[in-house]
């Protein structure tokens, strides 16, 4: 018997590279078991996991909104209500009936594109955010935004000449998605030198360039805020795209998941391609993707997200209503957590001051370290950080020593990721090396997320770490 052999399998998934879960944080997974031995011989005592935006995992422990998690405990076991009743802001009894009225048990699937009624909650959060009307129809709740991506992704890659353009540096989610299903990326870089700015002009030439290729583009994706780099469009650029995409014919995917993750809100707002698709009245078919994981919500694993789609054709919603029939429906936990983040408890009710407390305080947090973390970091040599606007992420530049870029070479390793080694080796900080989200050759950078609690000691240990390797490799 032969069994299961790697090379019997679909050569497009041999393909796929997801650097954010890469050799790195597989590392940081055996120093983690490892130090639960007692002589465990490792110089530090922790694992921080720096390296994806996962704000309530083991060590960085950013706390649930309350709201979120008494809604869903009551939706989880409804006996709660009369059990504990004093356990339970009243709107939120009466939030968690509404919901059980319009659900029933979360052990049951629900309608394939999810429950109506978060749907229609959802168009009204769109509506309120944008003021333009949003159709409930044609609204998808997903299991995390990734799995909507994956959705548009594998429905839009018709030949393997059928390319996306992905900004540069990117989150991998793109490019492992467009190679297990055969797609081409068309990666546009985005400009460093303007803190992050996407540029209508580079993609166009990234655009001319595929077409020379025999590439035939289907779709433009922007990731606003984004990530890695935390930058945030204007609403000119945010035209511009939107024009690009008009005559080019191209399906303009709008990853808005950190929407809520300002740090500097009154100078760096969010605006929705959904408004400026409807300002402009364009006929640019727009899919815009939006998650429970991210704000300061941090449901992650819980699987929660949902697409929009505008000026898409009736027989491609059905195609795609077909597609997610196949997989039943997502997750009614992550539906539930949906309804929490697109309506949560008004001036007035019972749960609002908490819930209020709560997310003023993490939006703060993630603020105020964001820029203390920058600014540390760009006080040391060889490093320069934009300071990021929004998301969850800094992605500073590294200028490595010579010698250590020749040593990184003898041991098979990029500049970045050799850096991004050793400092997992030496203080337990697991970041991504910039080639895992791609950068302009001969540069090096890496991705650490800002999630972090005891910025003090966390980023001491980075400058630490970082004035040793320069010294080590004649970079001080
Ligand atoms: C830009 C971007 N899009 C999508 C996702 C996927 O999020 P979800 O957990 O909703 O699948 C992430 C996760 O980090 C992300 O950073």
């Amino acid at each position: 018997m032969r069994g299961l052999q790697v090379d019997a399998l679909n050569p497009s998934i041999l393909k796929v590279q997801y650097a954010v879960r890469g050799e790195l944080a597989i590392k940081a997974e055996e120093y983690r078991e490892r130090l639960k031995e007692a002589n465990h011989g490792l110089p530090f005592d922790k694992v921080i996991s720096s390296n994806i935006g996962n704000p309530q995992q083991k060590g960085l422990d950013q706390a649930p909104i309350t709201f979120n998690r008494q809604v869903a405990a009551l939706m989880e076991w409804p006996a709660l209500a009369e059990l504990a009743p004093n356990a339970f802001p009243k709107d939120i009894i009466a939030r968690a009936k509404e919901l059980q009225h319009e659900i029933g048990s979360l052990g049951a699937y629900s309608h394939s594109q999810g429950v109506p009624f978060i749907r229609q909650n959802v168009a009204k959060f769109i509506e309120k955010r944008d003021g333009y009307p949003s159709n409930p129809n044609h609204i998808f709740l997903t299991g995390g935004a990734s799995a909507g991506v994956s959705l548009l992704i594998s429905t839009l890659i018709s030949s393997p000449k059928s390319g996306i353009l992905i900004p540069i540096p990117q989150y991998p989610l793109y490019t492992a998605t467009l190679a297990s299903f055969s797609g081409v990326p068309i990666p546009y870089h985005l400009d460093e030198v303007s803190e992050w700015a996407t540029s209508p002009r580079d993609i166009d030439g990234a655009l001319q360039k595929a077409l020379d290729d025999g590439i035939e583009p289907k779709a433009l994706v922007i990731i606003n805020p984004g990530n890695p780099t935390g930058a945030l469009l204007d609403e000119a650029t945010m035209e511009h795209v939107v024009r690009l995409c008009e005559q080019h014919n191209l399906v303009l995917l709008a990853d808005e998941v950190y929407q809520a993750n300002l740090h500097r809100p009154t100078t760096h707002p969010f605006t929705s391609f959904k408004k400026i698709v409807r300002q402009l009245n364009s006929r640019v078919p727009l899919v815009s993707f939006h998650s429970i994981s991210k704000g300061v919500t941090g449901e992650c694993g819980r699987r929660g997200g949902y697409f929009e789609c505008a000026n898409i054709r009736d027989d491609v919603l059905a195609l795609l209503y077909k597609m997610v029939s196949v997989g039943l429906c997502p997750p009614l936990s992550g539906q539930v957590g949906v309804d929490c983040m697109v309506r949560p408890p008004k001036e007035g009710e019972e749960s609002y001051a908490l819930w209020k407390k709560e997310t003023d305080a993490t939006h703060a947090v993630l603020a105020a370290r964001t820029k203390l973390m920058a600014e540390r970091l760009n006080q040391l040599p060889g490093v320069s950080c934009v300071d990021s606007a929004g998301a969850l992420y800094l992605y500073p530049k590294l200028t490595i020593p010579d010698q250590a870029a020749a040593a990184a070479l003898a041991a098979g390793k990029q500049p970045d990721e050799f850096y991004a080694l050793q400092l997992l080796d030496e203080t337990g900080i697991c970041v991504v090396p910039g080639s895992g989200f791609g950068q302009k050759d001969g540069e090096a950078h890496y991705r650490l997320t800002c999630l972090c609690p005891g910025v003090e000691e966390y980023v001491g240990a980075l400058e630490a770490f970082h004035l040793g390797f320069m010294k080590r490799y004649g970079g001080l």
